[in-house]
C-alpha cells in the first residue's frame, strides 16, 4: 500500500517538473518591487520562479506573472501592461517575451526573431510593407503635397473626415497607389498611380480649394 502512494507520489511529482523547457530569453528580466493588479488567470505555489514561468508558457493568455520569492506564490496574469503596475515589496513583475510564433505584424510585415534588450517584451522586429510604420507595422505613414493632385487615374472614392481616413481607405482598396484630398468637402479620389508615375497638377487648387496629394512613405522614423 505505501509502496503504491510512493510510487503515485513519484508520478505526480515528475509530472509536476515535467518539462516543457522554458527558454532563458523567453521572459524579460523582473521588475522587483511591483506587481500586476487585476484578477489573475491561476494562482498557484511554485517552488521557483523558473516553475511559475514553466506555467506561464503553457497558458497562451498568460503574457507576465506576479511571483512572490517568500513563499513561491505565483500568479498568472492575462496582462504584462507594466504602466498598471502597483508597488508591493514582496512581489516581481516577469513578463513573457512575444516572438514571430505569436504573430504579431500586422498588415502584411515581415516577421524576425531578433533578441531585444531584457527589459523589452518584444523579442521580434517587423520589417514593414511602404507606407506601415511602428513595432507592428500597425500606424499608416505618408506625407502630402498641399494644393496638387493627380488628375485621371481614379480608383475610388469615398466621403472621410480626414487625411488618415482617406489614406487608410486607400490603404484597403485594391489597386490604390495614393490619394487627393479635397479638405473642404472630405473629399478622398483614389488614384491607381503615384505622383512618381504621373505628375501632379498643380492647378487643382482652382477646381478644389484646400486639396492635397497624399502618398505612402516608405521610410520610418526609426
Ligand atoms: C503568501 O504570502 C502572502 C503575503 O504574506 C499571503 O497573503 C498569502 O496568503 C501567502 N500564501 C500562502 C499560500 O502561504
Ligand atoms: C518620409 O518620412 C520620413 C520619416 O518620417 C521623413 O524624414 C521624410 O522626409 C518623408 N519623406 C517624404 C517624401 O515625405
Amino acid at each position: 500500500m505505501d509502496g503504491w502512494i510512493l510510487t503515485l507520489l513519484t508520478l505526480v511529482r515528475l509530472f509536476q517538473v515535467s518539462p516543457i523547457t522554458v527558454k532563458q530569453d523567453a521572459f524579460t528580466l523582473p521588475t522587483i518591487g511591483y506587481r500586476l493588479p487585476g484578477e489573475e488567470l491561476k494562482t498557484k505555489q511554485t517552488q521557483s520562479t523558473f516553475f511559475c514561468a514553466n506555467e506561464c508558457v503553457r497558458l497562451d493568455e498568460c503574457l507576465a506573472y506576479n511571483y512572490m520569492h517568500e513563499n513561491g506564490t505565483c500568479q498568472l496574469m492575462p496582462t504584462a501592461d507594466l504602466s498598471k503596475a502597483e508597488p508591493d515589496e514582496d512581489f516581481q513583475i516577469i513578463r513573457k517575451k512575444i516572438t514571430c510564433i505569436d504573430q504579431p505584424c500586422m498588415h502584411g510585415g515581415t516577421c524576425r526573431d531578433e533578441p531585444t534588450s531584457v527589459n523589452d517584451v518584444r523579442g521580434y522586429k517587423c520589417i514593414c510593407p511602404c507606407g506601415r510604420c511602428g513595432p507592428n507595422c500597425n500606424k499608416l505613414h505618408f506625407g502630402q503635397v498641399e494644393n496638387a493632385c493627380i488628375y485621371l487615374f481614379n480608383a475610388g472614392y469615398q466621403k472621410v473626415e480626414s487625411q488618415q481616413e482617406c489614406m487608410s481607405f486607400c490603404w484597403d482598396t485594391q489597386g490604390c497607389r495614393s490619394a487627393d484630398y479635397i479638405n473642404s468637402q472630405g473629399a478622398c479620389w483614389l488614384n491607381s498611380v503615384t505622383g512618381d508615375e504621373e505628375p501632379l497638377t498643380m492647378d487643382c487648387d482652382k477646381w478644389y480649394p484646400g486639396v492635397a496629394y497624399l502618398f505612402f512613405n516608405c521610410t520610418c522614423d526609426d
